[in-house]
């Protein structure tokens, strides 16, 4: 069920693009569904080009035929769309089950506007169910996880199986469980902190389906 929402979602916010545009592909399975149906649309004739937020939905887009240009190439994007573990109605989100947060965080600034896809699940009245994965430079894991601790986070390396988990850029992420929602500046300040999952000002829209009804909100103001 929740499969089927997160294709009505992504199929929802693929209604946004337009021809020509640049567009930001998310990553994580309802990104995926974004990946497969703007695939269909280009095949189709829609000429629109991207760039992807990490190694897997750039596999994903090549082999569905969509161009990809190269982001650093580029100083902005006309729409992203990308999915989230937990959204509320403020369109503040937490991001980065997938690792791909650095970038996703990157093209979301960079997107002129910038959509989640979701299913009803991710929908919360109040942000903190997941943690909030901070990416960290290897030489700062000890000491970045220290002053993470001292903002009140209890903190859990991610692993891959025996061994720590690595992004695409090579980096640990910290999965952090903060008892409030706390301050992403006082994260972001940390020297060695890379990124983090806390979205709470770069989305303009989401696209959310709970049992086959698709709602659009949209940011107030
Ligand atoms: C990856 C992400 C994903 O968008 C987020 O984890 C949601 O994934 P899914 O659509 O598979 O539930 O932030 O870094």
């Amino acid at each position: 069920m929740h499969e089927r929402d997160k294709e009505l979602a992504a199929l929802a916010a693929l209604d946004e693009v337009r021809p020509g545009m640049v567009v930001g592909l998310g990553t994580g399975s309802t990104a995926a569904h974004v990946i497969r149906h703007l695939g269909e649309r280009v095949r189709g004739g829609l000429a629109v080009t991207a760039v992807a937020t990490s190694h897997a939905s750039e596999a994903m887009a090549r082999a569905a035929g969509i161009t990809l240009r190269d982001f650093a190439d580029l100083s902005d994007v006309d729409l992203a769309i990308d999915g989230a573990d937990e959204i509320d109605d403020g369109l503040r989100c937490i991001k980065g089950a997938g690792g791909a947060m650095l970038r996703e965080k990157i093209v979301a600034t960079a997107a002129r506007r910038m959509v989640v896809v979701a299913d009803g699940s991710k929908r919360v009245a109040a942000l903190g169910r997941a943690p909030v994965p901070v990416e960290v430079l290897p030489f700062a894991l000890a000491f970045a996880r220290a002053r993470l601790e001292a903002l009140g986070a209890r903190v859990t390396l991610r692993m891959a199986v025996a061994t720590p988990y690595r992004t695409d850029q090579g980096n640990p992420v910290l999965d952090c469980a903060f008892p409030a929602l706390p301050d992403p500046a006082a994260i972001a300040a940390i020297p060695g902190v890379l990124g983090h999952g806390l979205f709470l000002t770069e989305v303009d829209a989401a696209w959310i389906a709970t049992d086959g009804t698709v709602t659009r909100l949209e940011r107030q103001g």
